[in-house]
């Protein structure tokens, strides 16, 4: 059986007084979560450190959304995967669309990323995920094969058993036009079958899968009871302590 991750992604939205009120409801709403079910919360950089005193003890775990590839030095800007963990923070969100598309990030960035996230102990949730223009080209497997090869090119078996996969679809990345479950489970299994190819099928069963894309209160059962479907990266929906408390609901296992 795999762990269910539901991750929030809170995108730059949040200051730190909103950071504030929305995990003080999200702990009021989530007191606890099922064994095999768990719930990461992205902040920005900004409301990490805040956030990591707030969820001491409670049913979340604390993530952030990007990371610098080196350790440290003069990369103005940057932040370090030794500082996220500092934070409180166990998780960190590496090649998200986003940062592929407006900042140029490319898998073998992405690699060397995720890495250093293995290197100091965070679990990476490494994203993958084609265009609307490559899957109506008919070239969504190579896209997905490309990338997720990519990102994961020599990291050994013992670091694989601790990331996370995001599955992504651009297309329906704030868009409210999901992947319907079967389209979802179609590439999940691509997804499995890939890093059972690079390491072995009892790893690639353990690998927590998660989908994104325009997940909401009232999609998110049916996507995550396909078989392939370990969990969810929640954007807007997360934004609101109770959608994301309803999805939260949704995943059992
Ligand atoms: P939406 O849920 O807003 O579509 O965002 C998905 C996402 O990009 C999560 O990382």
């Amino acid at each position: 059986m795999r762990t269910m991750i539901i991750a929030g992604n809170w995108k730059m939205y949040k200051d730190l007084t909103e950071t504030r009120d929305l995990i003080l409801a999200l702990k009021a709403a989530t007191p606890s979560l099922p064994d095999r079910v768990q719930s990461v919360v992205c902040p920005p950089f900004t409301s990490l450190a805040l956030a990591g005193e707030l969820l001491k003890g409670s049913a979340f775990q604390l993530g952030a959304q990007n990371m610098s590839q080196h350790d440290e030095g003069a990369y103005t800007g940057e932040v370090s995967a030794k500082m996220i963990k500092a934070t409180g923070a166990s998780f960190v969100i590496l090649g998200h669309s986003e940062r592929r598309q407006y900042h140029g990030e490319t898998n073998e960035l992405v690699n060397a990323k995720a890495k250093k996230a293995l290197a100091a102990g965070l679990h990476p949730i490494i994203c993958v995920g084609e265009t609307l223009d490559e899957r109506e080209k008919g070239v969504m497997v190579q896209v997905i094969t490309t990338q997720t090869k990519g990102v994961l090119a020599g990291i050994p078996a013992h670091d694989m058993a601790n990331c996370v996969v995001a599955y992504e679809p651009v297309w329906a990345i704030g868009t409210g036009r999901t992947a319907t479950p079967q389209q979802a489970q179609e590439v999940h299994q691509l997804i499995r079958k890939l890093i059972a190819q690079q390491y072995d099928w009892a790893l690639a069963e353990r690998i927590t899968i998660q989908y994104g894309g325009s997940v909401k209160p009232d999609n998110a059962a049916e996507i995550l009871t396909q078989n392939d479907v370990d969990g969810a990266l929640v954007g807007g929906a997360c934004l609101k302590a109770d959608s994301f408390s309803a999805i939260l609901k949704a995943a059992k296992v």
